[in-house]
C-alpha cells in the first residue's frame, strides 16, 4: 500500500527500514563531478548576462557554449541570470512551508487528474507505480493561466513573481538556442507560440530515508517541454546521465540547473537530445528541489522545425503531437526513461 505522504512516514522517529514497496535497486556507479581530475568533465556554465548584454564576440562565444552544452550534455548551469537571490530563497521557503501544512490542508489537491492545475501527491503516479518513490510533490500550472494554492501565506505572490522571472530567462535562452541551431533567434518562440507557453512548477520534497541505498527519490526520466529550470536547497541528490554514466550534480549556489526536454529533442529533430536524470535520497537531510518546466503552448503541435529539415535535407525523425496530449500521456503512465518520447519517434 502507498502512504498519503512520504513526509508523514519519514516523520516517525522509529522508522528504521523502508517498506518493501519502496525498494528500488539503484546501480552504484555514480561519478561525482567534483572528484573527476583533469577538468574535462565539468558541467557547462552559461553566463546569461553575456547573452543579453555582452559584446558581439561574447555573444558568439556564448551561443557556441549553448550549442556544446545542448549537444554534448543536454544539461548546463546558468549564472548571472539576474533573478534575485532573495526571490529564489523565498520560493524554496514557501514550498517547504506548503509541505509543512497539515495533511488535511494539502488533501484538497490530492487525487487530481494529471491535467488539473494544482496537484499534490506522493511517488510519481501512486495509482500506477509498482515501486513507490521517496518523494512528495506539489505541481502547479502557472502559465498561460496562473494558478496557486492559497496557503501558506504569501505563497501566491512569491510563486507569481518567481514564475515570471523564470520565463524571462527561458525566452533569452531559447533565443540563444535557436541561434545555436543556425535559426533566427525568434524561430523556436514563433514555431511554438511561446507567448502562451505552458509553464508548470513542481516542488519536490525528499525527506531523510533510513535506507537511502534501497530507495529512489525520482526514477530515471526525461522531462516533457523545452527547458526545465531547477533550483534546490543545497542538499545533493540530482544525477544526470552523461556518456552512459550517472553523474552527480550540485551546481553553484544561486545558479539555475537547466536541462533540455523532450520537445527540444523533437523540434531540433534529434540534434539536441533530452537528458535522462534522476534524484537519489539520503539519510541525513530533507532535500527540496523546484523544477519549473517551460514548454510550448499546450495547443501547439510539436514537430521538427521545418527550416532544420530543409537546410540539412534530413527527414523528420518525430511525428507531430499536440503538447497537451503528450503531457497527458507522460503524466498518466509509469515514468520510464524516455518511453514517452519513443512513441513519437518515426
Ligand atoms: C526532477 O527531475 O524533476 C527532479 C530532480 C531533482 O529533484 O533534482
Ligand atoms: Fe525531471
Amino acid at each position: 500500500a502507498t502512504f498519503s505522504s512520504i513526509k508523514r512516514m519519514a516523520d516517525d522517529p522509529n522508522l528504521t527500514c523502508i517498506p518493501p514497496s519502496y525498494v528500488f535497486q539503484i546501480e552504484q556507479a555514480v561519478v561525482h563531478l567534483d572528484d573527476v581530475e583533469g577538468g574535462e568533465e565539468t558541467i557547462p556554465i552559461i553566463d546569461y548576462s553575456l547573452l543579453t548584454s555582452g559584446t558581439r564576440e561574447q555573444r558568439i562565444k556564448i551561443i557556441q557554449d549553448l550549442r556544446y552544452a545542448c549537444q554534448e550534455w543536454g544539461f548546463f548551469m546558468v549564472i548571472n541570470h539576474g533573478v534575485n537571490e532573495g526571490l529564489m530563497k523565498r520560493m524554496l521557503k514557501s514550498c517547504k512551508e506548503f509541505f509543512h501544512l497539515t495533511e488535511e490542508e494539502k488533501m484538497e489537491f490530492q487525487d487530481k487528474h494529471v491535467l488539473d492545475p494544482i496537484r499534490y501527491g506522493t511517488s510519481f503516479n501512486a495509482s500506477v507505480d509498482d515501486i513507490f518513490f521517496w518523494r512528495d510533490y506539489l505541481k502547479v500550472k502557472v502559465h498561460p493561466e496562473f494558478h496557486s494554492p492559497d496557503k501558506p501565506t504569501g505563497f501566491r505572490q512569491v510563486l507569481e513573481e518567481y514564475a515570471k522571472a523564470v520565463r524571462v530567462i527561458v525566452r533569452g535562452l531559447l533565443g540563444g538556442i535557436s541561434e545555436s541551431l543556425d535559426l533566427d533567434s525568434d524561430c523556436i518562440g514563433r514555431a511554438l507560440d511561446i507567448e502562451s507557453s505552458l509553464q508548470i512548477l513542481t516542488a519536490n520534497l525528499y525527506p531523510p530515508c533510513p535506507q537511502p541505498g534501497l530507495a529512489m527519490g525520482f526514477p530515471p526520466h526525461s522531462d516533457h517541454g523545452l527547458l526545465t529550470m531547477l533550483i534546490h536547497n543545497g542538499i545533493s541528490g540530482l544525477q544526470i546521465q552523461h556518456r552512459g554514466k550517472w553523474v552527480s550534480v550540485d551546481g553553484l549556489p544561486n545558479a539555475f540547473l537547466v536541462n533540455t526536454g523532450d520537445h527540444m529533442e523533437i523540434l531540433s529533430n534529434g540534434k539536441y537530445k533530452s537528458v535522462l536524470h534522476r534524484a537519489t535520497v539520503n539519510n541525513k537531510a530533507t532535500r527540496i528541489s523546484i523544477a519549473t518546466s517551460n514548454g510550448p503552448s499546450p495547443e501547439a503541435v510539436v514537430s521538427p522545425v521545418h527550416d532544420l529539415l530543409e537546410n540539412g535535407c534530413s527527414p523528420a525523425g518525430y511525428i507531430g503531437m499536440k503538447y497537451k496530449d503528450y503531457l497527458e500521456l507522460q503524466q498518466s503512465n509509469k515514468l520510464d526513461g524516455k518511453s514517452c518520447l519513443d512513441r513519437v519517434k518515426v
